[in-house]
């Protein structure tokens, strides 16, 4: 196991790209079961979690074919051919490891009218049911037994049933998932309460360049008109906004001014107010690849101190949760208090007790965090719970003055494009060891 060592107290500096969105490229991935030809996907980042997905493919009996990794934010290529699918099945020891893996119980309903799919467990971030991803399929005519801790689901005849669904909460994989499945559905299916975000449209888009008929992407409510069969397409995942967060709560914690060239903006505005009311300053260069994306996002700490901002994690295009642990590191150093209140999930504060370890003033009540910013923090040895969890006390670390030791930073890993190298490019001091 690796861990990250990091001296802390440089300010970042310099210009880095940012890679392909993971939460992206997981359910374009099992859409690849979707069709009987290739799906060529393009911006592909080398995560932990992309593997284990692509293991999960040809455990099913595809062709899985990822070209090799270059320089941090270097795409790289998949090319997943379906067409010789023979075990439609999801084995424990996938699943566990990824809960994004049961996405795959939809498209192989779909397309070969049975699963076998372990059930998710719950995770350090909360429970994580997947119970309305299971009673939307039973509303397209799925069938489900449980057997040995294994969802055992059919399709009668073969296909599932267009039907109308309406979500009770938000759910951005299941949207995906119910998506993916209606795409090869006999008739028209209904998803209301759909979850708004960019990950869920990019999904969308390449079902559409595959053959789907699919309306409302970006809105509430997707209508998706089954048709008989998908073809083969390529599509570049969009770049991932989570990730250029993180880049940015790091220049807002270890102060400086860096440069990130391909930061999918318009999937960002929360999180550039957010910044932008701390005091972070935000210029839109254009750069040499021009198009709305393939601008440059320059971002200047103010010189002294954040000030304190509060947030409150919503659906898109609300805060979103995945940048809560970085956006309160960046907050245990501004002046002021800061109430950081998590809506999605019921146990995402586990960086609280690790980001007090380093001298942070943080005190629990109920759903929120109340964040007095510190007038430092000090190395500590650190341990991650959870892949934003870690980028959250990495984040911290570099601001911290002295040496952080950050332990399980396979969590990291799981998630992020050689977060530690790409932070290094910006100046900062992280070296890797083992345990
Ligand atoms: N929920 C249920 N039942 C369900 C589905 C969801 O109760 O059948 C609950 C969840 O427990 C949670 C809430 O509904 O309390 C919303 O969860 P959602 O389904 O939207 O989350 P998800 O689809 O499992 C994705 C991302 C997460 C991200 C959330 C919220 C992927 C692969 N995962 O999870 O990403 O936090 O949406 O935006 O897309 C991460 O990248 O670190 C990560 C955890």
């Amino acid at each position: 196991m690796d861990r990250l060592v990091i001296s802390g107290g440089a300010p970042l500096r310099g210009k880095v790209g940012v890679s392909g969105a993971k939460n992206a490229a997981l359910p374009l991935m099992a859409a690849s079961i979707l069709s009987l030809e290739p799906l060529v996907l393009e911006n592909v980042p080398p995560l932990g979690d992309l593997g284990t997905m692509g293991k999960l493919l040809a455990h099913m009996g595809g062709s899985v074919r990822m070209s090799s990794g270059g320089d941090p934010g270097t795409p790289e290529t998949a090319v997943l051919d379906m067409g010789n699918l023979d075990k439609p099945e999801a084995p424990h020891e996938l699943v566990k490891t990824m809960r994004a893996s049961a996405l795959v119980l939809g498209p192989l309903l779909a397309r070969v009218g049975r699963a076998r799919v372990s059930l998710p467990g719950g995770c350090a971030i909360g429970v994580r049911p997947i119970d309305m991803h299971l009673k939307a399929l039973k509303d397209m005519g799925a069938e489900f037994d449980l057997s040995g801790g294994d969802i055992v689901a059919k399709a009668p005849g073969g296909f599932l049933r267009g039907a109308k669904i309406r979500f009770d909460t938000v759910t951005v994989t299941g949207t995906e998932h119910i998506m993916m499945a209606a795409a090869l559905a006999r008739g028209t299916t209904v998803i209301r309460n759909a979850a708004r975000e960019p990950e869920v449209s990019d999904t969308g888009r390449a079902l559409v360049k595959m053959g789907a008929r699919i309306e409302g992407l970006g809105t509430d409510e997707i209508v998706v008109e089954g048709v008989p069969s998908l073809s083969s397409a390529t599509h570049a995942v969009m770049s991932d906004r989570i990730e250029a967060g993180t880049l940015i709560a790091a220049a807002a914690a270890a102060g400086g001014k860096i440069t990130l060239t391909g930061a999918p903006l318009s999937a960002m505005e929360a999180v550039l107010g957010k910044f932008g009311e701390a005091g972070l300053v935000f210029e839109i260069l254009a750069n040499e690849n021009g198009g709305r994306e393939g601008k440059d996002l320059v971002v200047s700490s103010p010189g002294g101190r954040l000030l304190a901002a509060d947030a409150t994690t919503m659906p898109h295009p609300g805060f979103p949760t995945d940048m809560q642990a970085q956006f309160m590191a960046a907050m245990t150093l501004a002046d002021g208090v800061s109430i950081i209140t998590e809506t999605i999930f019921e146990n995402r504060f586990m960086h609280v007790a690790e980001l007090r370890r380093l001298g942070a003033d943080i005190t629990l009540e109920g759903r929120s965090a109340v964040v007095k910013g510190a007038k430092k923090l000090s190395g500590a040895p650190l341990t991650a719970s959870d892949l934003r969890a870690s980028a959250g006390l990495l984040i911290a670390a570099l601001a911290a003055d002295g040496v952080s030791r950050l332990s399980r930073v396979y969590h990291l890993d799981r998630g992020y494009d050689r977060l530690d190298l790409k932070l290094n490019l910006l100046g900062a001091d992280i070296t890797r060891e083992k345990e």
